[in-house]
């Protein structure tokens, strides 16, 4: 598929990569269309679908993550065109069928559902220029990408419902004091330090880190029993791979692992 609304791109110079999409709209604020978000979804399962890639990076402009949802698409959309075409579901959510980390490497405006998706990848590295918001009450709608559902999660009821309920937007330092994203880093240094964390991930062996998303993402879809049961049989379970003798192996014999993903 060629690609007129996202750049992809790998980096690193060892056996796995980091794959990097680019979300290229900037007169729009990298506003989310259909035809952008077909595009990502694509990107994304061929990354995750490549054994050379180990991790992957989605980031914008310096300007704007993302400025939500298109408004001018959107504006004409009645009733029966956003259920009968399951506007959102239909094209929004590949990437949470995606196994490989997906970092979130924010400048500039993450609102709607700019934030939506930030907050669908498993963390959001920002920089300090970010703002992060929900702003669709202004449109006369509420957010409709897990905004309502996921933004709580993270920063806890009262800041969400805030947010949601007056548009107001917060800043780099505010999200990252109420746990909306892992850390802030100065503008210049965002991609580095996202390249960073995700060539450290793709060092380790793939079933771990698998099995680590996988974990963690049961923590916000179940109950804590039932989150903490489906922990314990995947690290149960880590101990047939050979990455785990290797991993311990190294450790004990103080040498570097090398890891076969398997
Ligand atoms: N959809 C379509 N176009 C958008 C857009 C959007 N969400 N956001 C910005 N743009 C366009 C603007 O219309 C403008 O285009 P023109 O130059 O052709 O006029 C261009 O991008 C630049 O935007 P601004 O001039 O507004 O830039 P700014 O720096 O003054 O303001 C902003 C930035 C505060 C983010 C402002 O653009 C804004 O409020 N955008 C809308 C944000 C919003 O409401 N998002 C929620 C959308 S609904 C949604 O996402 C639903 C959902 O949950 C799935």
């Amino acid at each position: 598929m060629t690609y007129e609304m996202i750049i992809t791109r790998t980096e690193g110079a060892d056996a796995r990569k980091v794959g990097i999409v680019t979300l290229n709209r900037p007169k729009q604020l990298n506003a989310l269309n259909n035809q952008l978000m077909d595009e990502l979804g694509s990107a994304l399962k061929a990354f995750d679908a490549d054994d050379s890639v180990g991790c992957i990076i989605l980031t914008g402009s310096e300007k704007a993550f993302a400025a939500g949802a298109d408004i001018g698409a959107m504006a004409q959309y009645s009733f029966a065109d956003v259920y009968n075409n399951d506007y959102i579901t239909r094209n929004w959510e590949h990437i949470r069928s995606i196994r490989k980390p997906v970092i979130a490497a924010v400048s500039g405006f993450a609102v709607g559902g700019g934030c939506e998706l930030a907050m669908m990848c498993d963390f959001i590295i920002a920089a300090d220029n970010a703002r992060f918001g929900q702003p669709e009450i202004k449109l006369g709608i509420i957010p409709g990408a897990g905004g309502t559902q996921r933004l709580p999660r993270a920063v806890g009821k009262a800041k969400a419902m805030e947010l949601i309920l007056t548009g107001r937007m917060m800043d780099a330092l505010e999200a990252e004091r109420a746990g909306l994203v892992s850390r802030v880093v100065p503008l210049e240094k965002l991609m580095d330090e996202a390249l960073g964390a995700a060539l450290m991930i793709c060092s380790y062996g793939q079933p771990s880190v698998f099995a680590a998303k996988e974990a963690v993402n049961r923590s916000f879809d179940s109950g804590l029993s039932d989150g903490v049961m489906f922990e314990r049989r995947l690290f149960h379970a880590l101990f047939a791979t050979e990455d785990q003798k290797e991993g311990m192996d190294a450790f004990v014999n103080k040498r570097k692992p090398a890891f076969k993903h398997r």
